[in-house]
């Protein structure tokens, strides 16, 4: 299923770790939408073919290399895209980082690193964009990747549980201060994402897959279309009055947490 060709017409979108993963499956939708991209992230060759491969889709899309721990490059990247293409419209803090190591194992630097990198980059996003996403006349709109693990408690991954519990505090004071300029923020909440390196990381490296899928009411892992596709409802006039909101996009996960799925005799 696709949206219109100009679902997104006109819009410019800065999306942070736009080269891989769950960011490009967003990049993608948004250039098919009309959308005018600047993908920024650490890997100046990743984002040169991501960018190669959104062009030749047809789409304009420009890559700036920044680190989104430093907010002095998250506001090149937002000066880039208004002297490129005029404006901002939809900022995505996609940008995370993330990997599998016991509390009480974790170095303090380890902890700072991706608190720095999930929850300080989303913050300095936000904080840059902000200016710019206040004169989108169509409504700015500011979009930051979170997970239900936050809410839940994430044994393994306490730094990363911890700043995206944070992403989804901002985001609620976000949308207090900011829907006067008619900026709508929300999250969006993938479940476990097939073929992205949080998977690989967070289930199939630590061996734990088969029990992540068993999880699933609907049995498989999401597509990075999934999450696209909520990502492009969200900036489109369809979801204009959608603010402060977890759009959660898991296969039924989330539900699932707190009674395990019970297999039905005979099925
Ligand atoms: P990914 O491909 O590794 O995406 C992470 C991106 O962030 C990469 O493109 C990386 O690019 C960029 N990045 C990392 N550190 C950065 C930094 N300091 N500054 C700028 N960019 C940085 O992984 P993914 O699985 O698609 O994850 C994307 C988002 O979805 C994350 O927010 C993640 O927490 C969230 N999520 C994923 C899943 C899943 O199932 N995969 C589930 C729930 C939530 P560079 O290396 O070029 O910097
Ligand atoms: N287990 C335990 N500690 C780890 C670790 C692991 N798998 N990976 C990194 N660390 C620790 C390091 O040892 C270091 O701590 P120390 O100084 O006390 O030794 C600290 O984390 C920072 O590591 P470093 O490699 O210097 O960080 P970086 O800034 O180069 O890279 C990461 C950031 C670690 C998050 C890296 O994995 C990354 O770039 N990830 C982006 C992609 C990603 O995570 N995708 C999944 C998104 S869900």
């Amino acid at each position: 299923m696709t949206f219109s060709t100009d679902a997104l017409a006109g819009r410019v979108a800065i999306i942070t770790g736009g080269g891989s993963g769950i960011g490009f499956g967003i990049a993608k939708a948004f250039v098919a939408a009309g959308a005018k991209l600047v993908l920024a992230s650490r890997n100046a060759d990743r984002l040169a073919g991501a960018v190669a491969e959104l062009q030749a889709m047809g789409g304009e899309a420009i890559a700036v290399q920044a680190d989104v721990r430093d907010y002095e490059s998250v506001e090149r990247v937002v000066k880039t895209a208004v002297e490129t293409f005029g404006g901002l419209d939809i900022m995505i803090a996609n940008a995370a980082g993330n990997f599998v190591v016991p509390a009480a194992e974790m170095s303090p630097n380890a902890w700072k690193t991706v608190i720095d990198i999930d929850l300080n980059g989303t913050f300095y996003c936000a904080r840059a964009a902000y200016p710019a996403l206040k004169e989108s006349k169509f409504g700015g709109r500011f979009i930051a990747i979170s997970t239900t693990r936050a809410l839940e408690g994430w044994p393994g991954c306490a730094h990363a549980g911890a700043a995206k519990a944070g992403i989804m505090s901002l985001i609620r004071t976000l949308t207090g201060e900011w829907g006067k300029d008619g900026i709508r923020c929300n999250t969006i909440a993938p479940g476990a994402i097939g073929d992205t390196e949080g998977v690989k990381r967070i289930y199939e490296d630590a061996g734990r897959k088969a029990n992540e899928l068993s999880s699933i009411p609907l049995g498989e892992f999401g597509k990075t279309t999934d999450i696209a596709n909520a990502a492009v409802f969200l900036c489109s006039d369809a979801g204009a009055y959608v603010a402060g909101a977890d759009i959660v996009v898991d296969g039924g996960r989330n539900r699932g947490r707190a009674s395990p799925i019970v297999t039905v005799p005979g099925k």
